[in-house]
């Protein structure tokens, strides 16, 4: 456990079997998040342990349900574009279908937004909360086929985990 800078966060090592790192990476949120309820610092962290700890991405973050459309979250990369409409794009399709949306090659998936030119592959999972859709997590890769069937899994636990932790309501 590392209680530096009062930050508790357990160490994770990138280079860890996946289903190690993605089991290290659950603890860590939870820890990182235990104690501190305010939603936007706790989704900013959820994203930085991200983007700290997978190896060969170049983009994660969240988008968040406004209403109709999915409005730009905390993120770690380059700057993305704010606004997805439902069903557009992979972050408005898996939100749309309430479905993990694991997408091998971007340039193959009808509709994609290309924010940043180097993504290559994209996974993105809808966050759901008592039965009511709240956003998406969105992670990119400059790597052709980067996820498979482990990160799936990995980050649906990491959402999962998050889900309870956030007050929706006050994002
Ligand atoms: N590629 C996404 C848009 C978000 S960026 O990748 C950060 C999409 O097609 O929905």
């Amino acid at each position: 456990m590392n209680r530096m800078l009062g930050v508790r966060a357990i160490e994770i090592d990138p280079s860890a079997p996946r289903g190690i790192l993605y089991r290290d990476l659950a603890a860590s949120l939870a820890s990182l998040l235990e104690g501190e309820s305010d939603a936007l610092a706790n989704l900013a962290n959820a994203s930085a342990l991200l983007g700290q700890a997978l190896e060969r991405i170049n983009w994660c973050g969240f988008y968040l349900l406004r209403g109709e459309e999915l409005v730009l979250g905390p993120f770690q990369g380059k700057p993305a574009c704010v606004r997805i409409a439902m069903g557009k794009g992979v972050c408005g399709t898996a939100a749309a279908r309430r479905e993990t949306l694991l997408v091998p090659d971007v340039n193959a998936f009808p509709g994609h937004i290309a924010c940043d030119a180097d993504s290559r592959s994209e996974i993105v999972v809808p966050i759901v909360a008592g039965g009511s859709l709240r956003g998406v997590l969105d992670v990119d890769s400059p790597e052709p086929g980067r996820f498979d069937s482990e990160d799936r899994k990995g980050l649906e636990a990491f959402v999962a985990t998050l889900t309870p932790r956030i007050d929706w309501d006050a994002v």
